[in-house]
């Protein structure tokens, strides 16, 4: 694990010195928004296997750190959006963009950071990554909005949650992933392999994020127990009603529905979870997509990052935020 850290390292580092580059050339009155987010960190997992991807189908061309950094300002578009519609207030230990600069700029920002996405791609000029940025971006939004519609369902299904999930979440990593293959000029299988290495990964990191959000806020950096204060029905959810008997479930799921959680029952009912391990029971369901992650790696040409690969997709397996 020491040695992915410190290659991903030295990657972070191209990738920040590229996005501090990219933040200067926009307006000066937008560039406190895209700092306040950017600059507060976060893992870089995303354009972190753009890099990684590229360099393992023999590419070491600066452009990939500018891929990189394009899918990174598109993922902080996303989470700006994400904490308004969520209604979250904390960001990697940070307050939300939202809850410093209000709900009306920080919407802009987001669009100001998707725009400035579709420029960094559009000067490479290929067509094809510019089309899967573009998908990409509406194939987030669509998951976000099947998301929202099912707020308070808990009758929601073991497809719908996929649906969702892989909209929201696994398309834009599998996106990272595949954009990296394509600029280093691989061919249509070894693109496809990439697409789905990122894919299930990219379903395993939403199933980690579901289980992550009952963890203390210390450690996740967001709000403990937001799924359950916003109504969504993940996984984690779904446990704890198995462990409940049949009338304190009905009642749970009749009031759930109708948005009726009180803040008290919300941490009630997130310690519970704790406690009957619903966290670690969500996590175990990452591993089928761990393993279909890996089966796709096997098509990457052998070398120190596929290597470093196979250790990404472990770690979104054990990741601890
Ligand atoms: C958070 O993504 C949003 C999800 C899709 C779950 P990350 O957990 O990658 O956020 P940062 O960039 O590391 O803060
Ligand atoms: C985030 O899902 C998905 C996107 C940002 C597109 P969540 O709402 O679960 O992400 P967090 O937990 O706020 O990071
Ligand atoms: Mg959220
Ligand atoms: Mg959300
Ligand atoms: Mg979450």
């Amino acid at each position: 694990m020491l040695a992915l850290k410190q290659l991903l390292k030295k990657e972070n580092q191209l990738i920040s010195a590229t996005i501090s580059k990219e933040i200067a050339r926009l307006d000066p009155v937008i560039q406190p928004l895209i700092r306040h987010s950017l600059e507060a960190g976060g893992k870089r997992i995303r354009p972190g296997l753009t890099v990684l991807v590229g360099k393992a189908f023999g590419c070491r061309a600066q452009g990939l750190y500018e891929l990189g950094c394009a899918v990174e300002f598109l993922h902080n578009a996303t989470l700006i959006h994400d904490d308004i519609m969520d209604g979250a207030s904390l960001r990697r230990s940070h307050p939300a963009t939202h809850t410093v600069f209000g709900p009306k700029q920080a919407i802009m920002a987001g669009d100001v950071l998707l725009a400035a996405s579709m420029l960094i791609i559009i000067r490479q000029q290929n067509m094809s990554i510019i089309e899967r940025f573009a998908e990409a971006v509406a194939k987030t939004a669509a998951g976000q909005v099947k998301e929202i519609q099912s707020l308070h369902n808990a009758q929601m299904t073991a497809d719908q949650y996929m649906e969702i999930i892989t909209g929201k979440t696994a398309y834009l990593i599998s996106s990272a992933s595949e954009v990296g293959a394509v600029y280093a000029g691989a061919d249509g299988d070894r693109v496809a392999a990439a697409a789905e290495f990122g894919l299930q990964i990219g379903i395993a990191f939403q199933l980690v994020d579901d289980a992550l959000d009952i963890a203390p806020e210390e450690e996740i950096g967001k709000p403990t127990g937001g799924d359950l204060r916003e109504g969504k029905f993940t996984p984690v959810l779904e446990r704890y009603l198995e462990s409940l008997p049949d009338q304190e479930r009905e009642t749970f799921c009749r009031l759930f529905s109708q948005g009726g959680l009180s803040e008290e029952h919300v941490q009630k009912t997130v310690l519970a979870m704790r406690a009957l391990n619903c966290g670690e029971k969500t996590r175990k369901l990452a591993d089928a997509h761990i393993a279909l992650a890996e089966t796709a790696l096997e098509k990457f040409p052998p070398g120190v990052e596929r290597e470093a690969l196979f250790k990404v997709a472990h770690y979104i397996r054990t990741r601890k935020s």
